[in-house]
């Protein structure tokens, strides 16, 4: 799920500071089982970083994280919740259709802020 140009230890600690109740993680036995990054910019809601521990997929993780990160943005007031999937990942393009999404025919296009360094290596 990760880019190089993407340090997920930096984006959790920008997450922290930015509609932290929108950074869910499903924790069983004292061990992360999945997470996904959610956030409202007033006008459409955003889902980000979703993924279940590989041991755990197929147990209805994911499907629950979801749903928790609609319920919280629906609480908001937001109308409408949407993501980016790369193209080549069916199972995620499969998982977020048996949710009800639909696909958006669009032009995603984007300008880094910041030029982040590469990651150090991390634990
Ligand atoms: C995508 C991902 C988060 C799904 O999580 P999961 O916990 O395995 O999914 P769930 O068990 O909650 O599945 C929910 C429903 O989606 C269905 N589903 C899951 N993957 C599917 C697929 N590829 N095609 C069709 N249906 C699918 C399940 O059958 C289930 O339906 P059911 O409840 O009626 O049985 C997980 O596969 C993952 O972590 N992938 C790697 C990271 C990734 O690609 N994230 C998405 C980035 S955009």
């Amino acid at each position: 799920m990760t880019r190089p140009w993407n340090d997920p230890y930096r984006d959790i600690e920008r997450k922290l500071t930015v509609q932290p109740e929108l950074f869910l993680v499903a924790v069983r036995e004292e061990r992360v089982r999945g997470s996904v990054m959610a956030g409202y910019d007033g006008h459409r809601g955003w889902l980000y970083y979703l993924a279940v521990d590989p041991a755990d997929r197929g147990t209805g993780i994911g499907r629950r994280l979801v749903r928790e990160a609609e319920e919280r943005l629906s609480a908001m007031g937001c109308p409408k919740v949407q993501l980016m999937v790369r193209p080549e990942n069916a199972r995620a393009r499969g998982f977020y259709a048996a949710l009800g999404y639909e696909d958006v025919d669009t032009w995603v296009t984007g300008k880094r802020l910041i030029a982040d360094e590469p990651a150090p290596p991390r634990p």
